[in-house]
C-alpha cells in the first residue's frame, strides 16, 4: 500500500500553527522523507491560525505549492500534518501531482522496514484501520461507482464492499497478532522462571540504539542515519561476567506527534518495555531538541505502563558534544544506583562503564545462570573490561 516510489521528488508544505516547535518538526520531516529514499526538492513554509478546511494549506499557499511543483518538476507533495481524505483529494487537484500526509508517510516508512512477522501485520492493521475511518469520511464518491465481479454482495455498494473486505481483513491479523503475542509472551515467562534479567533499550528515533545495542552485543544489527531503522524488538543475549547474563531488547524508536492509531498498533512491539527489569533510555545528548525528545520518550513510557520500571539514561553521543565518557550517579541514591551514563556509542567511549553497570545491576538482583534451552537468544561473549562502577 506504499502511496510514493524511491524515484519520488518532493515539495514540502509545513505550516506553523502556532506550535513552537514548527521548525524542529519541518527537519524531522525532512529527515523521514529522505529516510523513505524520496529527494527532497524544497520545503515550503506558511503559518495561519487555523487550517483551512477544504485545503488544510489554503488557497494562496496551494498555489506557491504548485508553482513549485511545476518549476521542479517534483512527483509528490508532502504536507508536515494531519490532512482528510477529502483535503488530500481537494490539494490533489489544485497540485497535480500526488500528496501524502505525515501520517501516511510514517505509515508507509513503518511498511517499508517491518521485518519480523509481527511488525508486518501490525502495519498492515495499522494502514486497514486508517483507509476505513478515511473510507467512511471521504470516499463517499465511491458510494456510486462500480465495484470489482464477484467481490460485492446482493445489493452492497462499494463503499460496503470495501468496508466488509477490509473488516475481514482486519480480523484476520487481529487474530494472527493474538497468536504471535501468546508465544512471545511464553518466551517471556520462560525468562522469568529463569531468573533473567530483560533489559531493554528505548529511545527517541536516530538516538542510537541500534548503534548500541550493536556494540554492548557485538551483533550486526542493522544502523542507519535514518529515522525508523529499527521497526522490530530483537532480543540478544549479553553475558555480564561471573556465569551472569541478561537479556537485552532493541525496540522501535519514538516520535513525537506519532499518531495515537500507530502507538496503539505498535504497543504490542513494545511489550517487552513494560516487562523489562530495567530500561535503558538512550537520548542523542548532542541534538538541540533532547530534552522535548525525553520528555515525548516518556510519555509514551507512562502511556504503555512502563512509567514505574528503573530506568537509567544514557546520553549517547557525547563524541559530538566534545565531552567525556562518565556516569552519574543517582542523587540520593543507594551505592551504585545510576541516574545517567554519558558515552558514545559510535566510538565506544563509556560502554564499558554501562556492561559494568549493568554486571553491578544483575549481581543485586542476584540473577542466575544461563538458560541454555532459549534457541531464540545468541550467546554473545563478554569479557569484563574493567572492575564494576559504583557511585563514581
Ligand atoms: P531508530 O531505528 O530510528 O530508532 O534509530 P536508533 O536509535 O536505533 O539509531 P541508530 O543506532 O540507527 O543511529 C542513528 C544515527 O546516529 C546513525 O547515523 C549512527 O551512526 C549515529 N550515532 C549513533 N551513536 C552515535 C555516537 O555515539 N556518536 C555519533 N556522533 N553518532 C552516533
Amino acid at each position: 500500500m506504499t502511496t510514493h516510489t524511491p524515484a519520488d521528488r518532493a515539495v514540502l508544505v509545513s505550516l506553523d500553527l502556532g506550535r513552537a516547535e514548527a521548525r524542529e518538526s519541518l527537519e524531522e520531516l525532512r529527515l523521514l522523507v529522505s529516510g523513505a529514499g524520496v529527494t527532497v526538492l524544497e520545503a515550503i513554509e506558511g503559518s495561519r491560525r487555523e487550517p483551512d478546511p477544504a485545503l488544510f494549506i489554503g488557497q494562496g499557499k496551494a498555489g506557491e505549492v504548485a508553482e513549485a511543483v511545476r518549476r521542479l518538476d517534483a512527483t509528490l507533495v508532502v504536507v508536515n500534518h494531519d490532512v482528510s481524505a477529502v483535503q488530500q483529494r481537494n490539494l490533489e487537484k489544485e497540485v497535480g501531482v500526488t500528496v501524502i500526509d505525515r501520517t501516511g508517510l510514517i505509515l508507509d516508512i513503518f511498511a517499508q522496514r517491518a521485518r519480523s512477522a509481527e511488525g508486518k501485520l501490525q502495519v498492515e492493521l495499522a494502514q486497514l484501520e486508517r483507509l476505513s475511518t478515511r473510507l467512511i469520511r471521504g470516499w463517499t464518491h465511491l458510494e456510486r461507482q462500480k465495484g470489482g465481479i464477484g467481490l460485492r454482495g446482493p445489493g452492497e455498494t462499494q463503499l460496503e464492499t470495501d468496508r466488509r473486505l477490509i473488516g475481514h481483513r482486519v480480523k484476520l491479523l487481529k487474530s494472527r497478532l493474538i497468536k504471535l503475542q501468546s508465544q512471545r509472551s511464553t518466551q517471556r515467562r520462560a525468562r522469568a522462571r529463569s531468573g533473567t534479567l530483560n533489559v531493554s533499550l528505548v529511545g527517541y528515533t536516530n538516538a542510537g540504539k541500534s548503534t548500541l545495542f550493536n556494540r554492548l552485543t557485538s551483533a550486526g544489527a542493522y544502523a542507519a542515519d535514518q529515522l525508523f531503522a529499527t521497526l522490530d524488538t530483537t532480543s540478544r543475549r549479553l553475558h555480564v561476567g561471573d556465569g551472569r547474563h541478561v537479556v537485552i531488547s532493541d525496540t522501535v524508536g519514538f516520535i513525537r506527534h506519532l499518531p495515537t492509531t500507530l502507538v496503539a498498533a505498535f504497543r504490542a512491539t513494545l511489550e517487552e518495555t513494560i516487562h523489562a527489569d530495567l530500561l535503558l533510555h538512550v537520548v542523542d545528548a548532542s541534538h538541540p531538541d533532547r530534552d522535548v525528545q525525553i520528555e515525548s520518550v516518556d510519555q509514551v513510557l507512562r502511556e504503555i505502563g512502563a512509567g514505574e520500571v528503573p530506568q537509567w539514561r544514557v546520553m549517547n553521543k557525547v563524541d559530538a558534544l566534545g565531552q567525556p565518557a562518565r556516569v552519574e550517579p543517582a542523587v540520593g541514591g543507594d551505592c551504585g544506583s545510576i541516574s545517567a551514563i554519558w558515552l558514545s556509542a559510535a566510538s565506544g567511549d563509556g560502554v564499558a562503564d554501562l556492561r559494568d553497570a549493568l554486571s553491578a545491576f544483575a549481581g543485586d538482583r542476584n540473577v542466575q545462570t544461563i538458560v541454555e534451552d532459549d534457541s531464540t537468544l545468541e550467546a554473545i561473549p563478554y569479557v569484563a573490561e574493567r572492575s564494576a562502577v559504583g557511585a563514581s
